[in-house]
């Protein structure tokens, strides 16, 4: 029955039906004036979301496009980039850039910690020569469910002309980011997650000091060229053929959201990490982030002593058709991760906590039975009673 699956995937995630709907219209001239419409209504929308004037461009591919993109036409080969890696896709990061011959400067924490903003100011601070061109780091590190301070690792760079590219595949829409207030010079998102769309566009958002890298960079670059992308945003065109379904979903979901207004987004995300987080300590078991970092996107939780957490996974996806993620990288088999993000409720994840529940207990972890539904209803109760979030 796997209509009746419960995704709580950090990404792709649950599409709403009105979205679902929307991709079903005909295709459309991408070069015509319904798609100049279309883009035009997009650009707006987005704009809204990340609270900013910067131009956003369009492109077609997955969210780590949208992070080559970033590297491609800002760092030339020969130039430093500070890479705050904080799990696998800070590693992603560094990766993408020796790929373009770019040189990483690697902060590499363990995988659960949050980037210290101290320690890029400590490495700008003794970039005497500003050899170091940008600081790439994650807005949430979704293989281990930490939620970095950005605003803060904004300002640790002082006086120093570095850029800073966040990658907010996983973090926008669910905590806020707004990147004209914070200076944040590069924004990149994935369509497949707070938005609730199906994968297939990437957006990435360019402040214009970060323009002023693109157009002096030396990379080598076609399909990703900003350049070229700017020279058919401005005749209302993207300059390929885009994934046009996708961006009707886009449009719908910019209506969903922007009507529902990014300060109950927010909350309606913080609440989901609340009822996560309550119901896993009334288990028992450990969250891999600190409290204070917690994603509001996603959590990851650890795999009891001498337990593999893809046990737990298959006997959720066996037994109830609940769909989490396990962990990536050095994380494999030690955590799963329940994602909570976009097209999800309260009940939805009661229902994969109590899936939970069940499968732990089967697995010889000692629990309580309903322990963690008790707790998680004790959130939603709360949020109903003191009028928090005006869903519950
Ligand atoms: C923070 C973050 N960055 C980048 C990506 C890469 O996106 P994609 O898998 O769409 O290429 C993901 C995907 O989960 C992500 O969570």
């Amino acid at each position: 029955m796997w209509e009746k699956q419960i995704l709580l995937l950090p990404g792709p995630t649950q599409v709403p039906p009105r979205i679902l709907q929307a991709m079903v219209m005909q295709q459309i001239n991408h070069r015509g004036p319904y798609a100049q419409k279309l883009y035009a209504e997009i650009e707006e929308g987005t704009k809204k979301i990340l609270q900013t004037k910067n131009d956003n461009f369009l492109l077609t591919c997955s969210g780590t496009g949208g992070m080559e993109a970033a590297v491609a036409n800002l760092l030339s080969p020969g130039e430093t980039a500070l890479v705050a890696s904080i799990g696998s896709f800070g590693i992603r990061f560094a990766e993408i850039c020796e790929a373009f011959n770019v040189n990483v400067d690697l902060l590499d924490y363990p995988w659960g910690e949050a980037v210290n903003p101290d320690d890029i100011a400590k490495r700008l601070e003794a970039d005497n020569e500003h050899k170091i061109k940008a600081v790439l780091v994650q807005h949430n590190e979704t293989s281990t469910g930490v939620l970095n301070d950005i605003k803060a690792i904004s300002e640790a760079r002082g006086n120093h002309p570095a850029l800073l590219v966040v990658d907010a595949v996983s973090g926008l829409a669910a905590a806020d980011l707004p990147v004209d207030e914070w200076k944040l010079d590069v924004v990149i998102w994935g369509s497949q997650k707070a938005f609730m769309v199906p994968p297939g566009i990437a957006g990435l958002c360019v402040s214009p000091r970060a323009w002023e890298a693109v157009e002096k960079c030396t990379n080598s670059r076609f399909y990703f060229d900003l350049r070229l992308a700017k020279k058919y945003f401005e005749m209302g065109q993207t300059p390929f053929t885009p994934a046009l379904s996708v961006l009707f979903a886009m449009r719908e979901s910019l209506k969903l959201m922007l009507s529902e207004g990014l300060p109950k987004i927010f909350s309606r995300h913080a609440m989901y990490r609340d009822i996560v987080w309550a119901a896993a300590e009334a288990l028992n078991l450990e969250m891999l982030a600190p409290r204070e970092n917690a994603s509001p996107s996603v959590t990851a939780i650890k795999a009891p002593e001498g337990m593999n957490a893809n046990d737990i996974i298959k006997g959720m996806l066996r037994d109830f058709n609940v769909v989490v993620a396990g962990g990536q990288g050095k994380l494999k088999g030690k955590i799963f991760r329940i994602g909570h993000l976009g097209y999800v409720d309260g009940l939805d994840l009661i229902s994969g906590i109590s899936a939970l529940e069940i499968t732990l207990s089967r697995l010889g972890w000692p629990i309580e039975n309903g322990a963690g539904i008790r707790a998680a209803e004790q959130i939603i109760r709360g949020r109903i009673e003191t009028g928090a979030c005006s869903d519950y």
